[in-house]
């Protein structure tokens, strides 16, 4: 975890109790790092094994191997942190997978579903059993998913990719309309360009590049896919609007999709000479 410099420690998660699936690596680490310097207790629910324990290690927290696309792995990991701590307070539903990439004419359905297996039925899988343990524990809570600016416009990443991170939208909003009785908030949060693994893979599949590195990416991004022309997007974007959302701070939030891209899908700057002389 090397870029512990952008942490913002101000305690809003004091004593608070959070899974994080896909909390390994990449947005989900960094938020796990963040949510553990402002106080809160964290599970870490990955497959990669050996990374998800480093980083749970780092932080005092659980680690244990869940598959979201499997429900009772994601039933599992919430009710460690319910032994461990006697209750859930923030669920963050982050693990995803990309492609599969190319023509919707050649679509390999076998591989849209797997993906939709993950990116989306694992999301239902925590919103449902989050649910379950914080209408019991009758403290309320936070869920917030991992949606993508690829839900909000087209074009963006695979077909399949895109329709599992629309998707989330909908349950997000659909299931923040039935557990608001409950004083359980659900949002989501769409990041855009963040150099993790998973873009980085993206980029070299796409370009060809197997040279490509993530500063590279984070580079293209900064220079072409945001309107804040040379700011580069990191985990930590990500992580301090997932903090934010997790935090009392939001608390009159739900139903919400934050999203985190530069403004990107915003507007279109193709128009410019209208504003700038
Ligand atoms: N990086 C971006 O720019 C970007 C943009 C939009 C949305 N997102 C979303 O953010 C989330 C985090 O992605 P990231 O960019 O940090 O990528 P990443 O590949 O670094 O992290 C994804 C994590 O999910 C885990 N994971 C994958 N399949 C899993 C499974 N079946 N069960 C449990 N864990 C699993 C991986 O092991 C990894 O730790 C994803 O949902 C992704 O779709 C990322």
């Amino acid at each position: 975890m090397a870029t512990l410099k952008f942490s913002l420690q101000n305690g809003w998660l004091l004593g608070k109790v959070a899974v994080i699936t896909g909390g390994a690596r990449g947005i989900g680490a960094a938020t796990a790092k963040l949510f553990s310097d402002n106080g809160a207790h964290v599970v870490i629910a990955d497959i990669l094994d050996d990374l998800g324990t480093v980083v749970a290690d780092s932080i005092k927290g659980r680690y244990t191997h869940c598959d979201v696309s499997k429900e009772s792995d994601v039933e599992n990991a919430i009710d460690i942190a319910v032994k461990w701590k006697g209750r859930l307070d923030i669920m963050f539903n982050n693990a995803g997978i990309s492609g599969p990439e190319g023509s919707i004419t050649n679509l390999n359905m076998d591989q849209m579903m797997t993906l939709v297996a993950i990116n989306l039925n694992g999301v239902v899988h925590g919103i449902k059993h989050a649910a379950r343990v914080m209408i019991q524990g009758k403290k309320g809570g936070s869920i917030i998913c991992s949606s993508s600016s690829a839900a909000i416009m087209g074009g963006l990443a695979s077909h399949a990719y895109t329709l599992s991170k629309e998707a989330i939208l909908g349950v997000a909003r659909s299931t923040a309309c039935e557990l608001g009785v409950h004083g359980i908030r659900v949002n989501c949060v769409s990041p855009h360009g963040v150099p993790s693994e998973m873009l980085v893979g993206g980029f070299r599949r796409i370009l060809g590049r197997d040279d490509l590195q993530a500063e590279d990416v984070s580079r293209m991004v900064g220079e072409r896919g945001s309107l804040l022309r040379g700011r580069e997007p990191s985990v930590y974007d990500v992580a301090r609007g997932v903090l934010f959302l997790a935090s009392e701070e939001a608390g009159f939030i739900s139903g919400h999709n934050l999203v985190i891209d530069g403004g990107y899908t915003s507007g279109c700057s193709q128009m410019s000479f209208m504003y700038q002389g």
